[in-house]
């Protein structure tokens, strides 16, 4: 049998048979009773990923921008002010939205590869009110993971709401609404994701959730410049999913419901356990055989490493090598373009595929004329797996 191509960019990742089974069925009407009860599993199911309980949760047709540009316009009327804490690419497309949308955003971008340090934030939000701060969990441009133990109580002691784009985290990394940060009412305000990262879905859905301080504002303003992407005309589908507003997708609901269970059973600190070792384990072993991770451990994702090459490895000749392999991974994004590569562990791609994968690089490196002793990144890796669960035991 041949061995299953493993897509290991940062999302698009790979999706499980069950779950590929539920969106190859014949669609159900929207308002059928069984589809509506699937909608409600669904949404409850997105409520306990979050641990929310009041607020509402949104799951709608539309990729991780449409759920940037929806937690926007909800909660920010235009003309007030947005604060945008970036530490990539990603974060910097929450200023492009705003400005799309006549919010005034102010970005306080990180140097690739590190955070934005805790005291220029404090500094911004000092030098004047801001209706909201926008933050990314974790960048997948850089493979930075936000602190959010640093920056929620700040940005809530300021009064302004925290908003989280959580595309390349949630269910990887915990991200819990319900969870207070020093004051009890210091506590994320909104948080979105998509489909297509650490839940292994493919992508077209988002997931959105707002906490009551969040919808609170939605209702404070008459209306907003969107009208899918509106909150309230979403939420008595939400409350009912037996209404119509739009046509949901009813196909990637149902394989949602069925991503979701899949992950519940794994259980929630477990899966974020296994991400935290498998980020490590997979950082140590390409820094054993010469690349660089672009994010010092103290700062990096358990989701995506963006890895520089070491001299003389040509990026289109390694991602091409590795492709023809059966191991797909992804270029670096604006200024490491040509210069790196970006490894997405995340998802359900297990410690035996993260394996497979780098004994496919240390054999695509040898090929374009490294010296490497090929299993030492695949002993590397199990050490630190081995030691790193054993750790969170
Ligand atoms: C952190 C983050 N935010 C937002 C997005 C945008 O999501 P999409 O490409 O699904 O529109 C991405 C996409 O990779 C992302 O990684």
């Amino acid at each position: 049998m041949s061995e299953r191509e493993l897509l290991l960019v940062p999302g698009p990742t790979m999706v499980e048979a069950e779950v590929l089974e539920a969106l190859a069925q014949e669609p159900l009407s929207h308002v059928d009773p069984r589809f509506v009860a699937i909608y409600v599993e669904a949404l409850s199911q997105t409520r306990r990923l979050f641990q929310l309980t009041g607020g509402a949760v949104f799951l709608l047709a539309g990729s991780g921008t449409m759920a940037m540009e929806m937690a926007l316009v909800n909660t920010v009327a235009p003309e007030e002010r947005l604060l945008v804490v970036s530490h990539g690419y990603f974060g910097d497309r929450f200023a492009r939205i705003a400005a799309a949308f006549g919010i005034q955003a102010d970005l306080l971008s990180a140097t690739w590869g590190q955070r934005v340090p805790a005291e220029e934030v404090a500094a911004a939000l000092q030098s004047q009110h801001y209706r909201a701060v926008a933050v990314t969990h974790v960048d997948t441009s850089t493979g930075v993971e936000a602190d959010l133990s640093s920056l929620v109580p700040l940005v809530k002691a300021h009064g302004a709401l925290f908003l989280l784009d959580g595309v390349c985290a949630t269910g990887a990394i915990e991200e819990e609404m319900g969870k207070t940060y020093g004051d009890l009412s210091y506590t994320i305000d909104l948080v979105f994701s998509g489909s297509q990262k650490a839940l292994g879905l493919p992508p077209g859905l988002f997931l959105l959730a707002m906490g009551e301080r969040a919808l609170a504002a939605r209702r404070a303003m008459p209306s907003i410049p969107a009208y899918y992407a509106d909150a309230l005309n979403w939420l008595p589908v939400m409350e009912d999913p037996s209404r119509y507003f739009a046509t949901p997708p009813v196909n990637m609901v149902t394989a949602y419901r069925v991503a979701m269970r899949r992950l519940f059973a794994e259980g929630l600190e477990v899966r974020y356990l296994r991400h935290r070792v498998q980020g490590q384990a997979v950082r140590a072993a390409l820094r054993s055989i010469g690349f660089t991770p672009l994010a010092e451990e103290d700062v990096a994702a358990p989701t995506v490493s963006c890895l520089r090459y070491p001299a003389g490895l040509d990026d289109a000749a390694f991602r091409g090598g590795l492709a023809r392999r059966g191991v797909i991974v992804a270029g670096g994004l604006a200024e490491t373009k040509g210069l790196a590569f970006r490894l997405g562990h995340l998802g359900n791609v297990t410690a035996v595929e993260l394996r497979r994968a780098l004994a496919h690089i240390s054999a695509t490196m040898v090929e374009l004329g490294a010296h490497l002793d090929l299993p030492v990144a695949m002993e590397i890796f199990d050490e630190v797996m081995t030691g790193g669960l054993e750790v969170g035991r």
